[in-house]
């Protein structure tokens, strides 16, 4: 019977699905959408860092498989693998944070280069699996300040510890690809570049969503830097669905979808830090903002724009949300989590429902 959620011709359905990072934002999410699915999903992470956290207000961990790891701990992520056997499996686990990466940047290096070296040392001594997707960012590109979008066959860089270990992840994917995945009958592999993702259930620091609401429930002033910044916003299934459309490219039609993907909002889609804060403040109008007239020290880049020609061209993928959407979608996950009386995981599955509709 055809699922309300399935925009995938039951691909995933019975399928055996490993997802590094389920117990953080974006891998909760798929998580959640792949079971939905029908798909038996087995999660590697760290444990979730906050109570607050969708892994936990879901009880994920109650609903698919999980393992508690460290994706630099290559025999347990190796034997996780080959205790499960999975179809496709997606990479999702690492330090994902800029601020985070300056304050610790061995750690972030070791977790974005070694984890994305032992994921595909872990895909590549699995022989069941057939799918292996490696999400990375779009700040995995060199960024040169451009008004136009990056395209997937741009240069990779990165000047912050973050951005460059996230260009870096890219060049070990495409390096496996050349190396150990050739043949037809070896695992097809492919990345996926997102930019700003937002969503319920992101508790993360120093990002602006969770730092609003936060604020807000606090009944604080937000303090909110770079202002005039576009970055390109997305609600969390957005980049999600185009995981999920490209894994399934790569499982009927192989090969021909390996490499880069960018995945973004349309590009006359260009919003502002603070174009988001005014959107926000339409949905909950008490909000106390205050924007620092000295911006952050930290290098971060002040324009960043991707191209998702390709995306839209070949995968059948685009964005489902304009702006207004994309923020209204996104709050609302946060309100419902408000109330003690609502199941998160059910209030999900809905919006699941709801962005499939659209
Ligand atoms: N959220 C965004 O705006 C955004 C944008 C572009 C790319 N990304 C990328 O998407 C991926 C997921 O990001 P997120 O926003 O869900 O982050 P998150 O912090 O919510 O989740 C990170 C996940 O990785 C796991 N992890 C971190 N270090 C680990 C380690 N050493 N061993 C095992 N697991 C570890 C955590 O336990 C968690 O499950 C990351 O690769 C991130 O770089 C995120």
């Amino acid at each position: 019977m055809q699922n309300s959620l399935d925009l995938f011709n039951k691909t995933f359905q019975n399928k055996k699905v490993l997802v590094t990072g389920d117990s953080g934002f974006k891998g909760s999410w798929l998580c959640i959408w792949l079971k939905e699915l029908g798909a038996e999903v087995y999660g590697y992470s760290l444990p979730a860092l906050t109570k607050k956290d969708n892994f936990v207000t879901t009880d994920l961990q109650n609903k698919i498989h999980h393992q508690d790891g460290d994706i630099r701990d290559l025999d347990k992520l190796s034997n996780y693998f080959n205790e499960v056997k999975p179809d496709i499996a997606f990479h999702l686990a690492a330090q994902p944070l800029v601020i985070e990466s300056y304050n610790n940047p061995h750690y972030n290096f070791e977790t974005n280069l070694m984890g994305t070296v032992n994921f595909f040392e872990a895909v590549r001594n699995c022989p069941t699996v057939k799918v292996a997707i490696n999400v990375t960012t779009d700040k995995c590109y060199q960024n040169n300040e451009w008004l136009w979008g990056y395209r997937e066959n741009d240069a990779m860089g990165g000047d912050d510890p973050y951005s460059a270990s996230k260009g870096c992840s890219e060049l070990i994917t495409n390096s496996y690809i050349k190396s150990f995945f050739t043949k037809e009958n070896t695992c097809h592999v492919a990345t996926g570049r997102a930019g700003n993702v937002i969503g319920g259930g992101d508790w993360a620091e120093n990002r602006i969503i969770p730092d609003i609401i936060r604020a807000f429930q606090n009944n604080e002033t937000s303090q909110i830097r770079n202002f005039n910044s576009v970055r390109p916003w997305q609600f969390v299934l957005e980049p999600v669905f185009g995981y999920m459309k490209l894994a399934e490219q790569l499982f009927h039609n192989g090969k021909s979808f390996s490499g880069g993907w960018n995945f973004g909002p349309s590009s006359y889609e260009n919003y502002t830090v603070g174009d988001v804060v005014n959107e926000v403040k339409k949905i909950i109008p008490t909000l106390k903002i205050e924007s620092p007239f000295v911006t952050e020290k930290l290098h971060e880049a002040g324009l960043l724009k991707l191209d998702i020609t390709k995306a839209v061209n070949q995968l059948g993928w685009k964005p489902r949300l304009n702006f207004e959407e994309t923020i209204k979608f996104t709050i609302d996950g946060y309100i419902e989590e408000f109330s003690i009386l609502n199941n998160i995981y059910d209030c999900r599955v809905k919006q699941i429902k709801s962005y499939c509709n659209k």
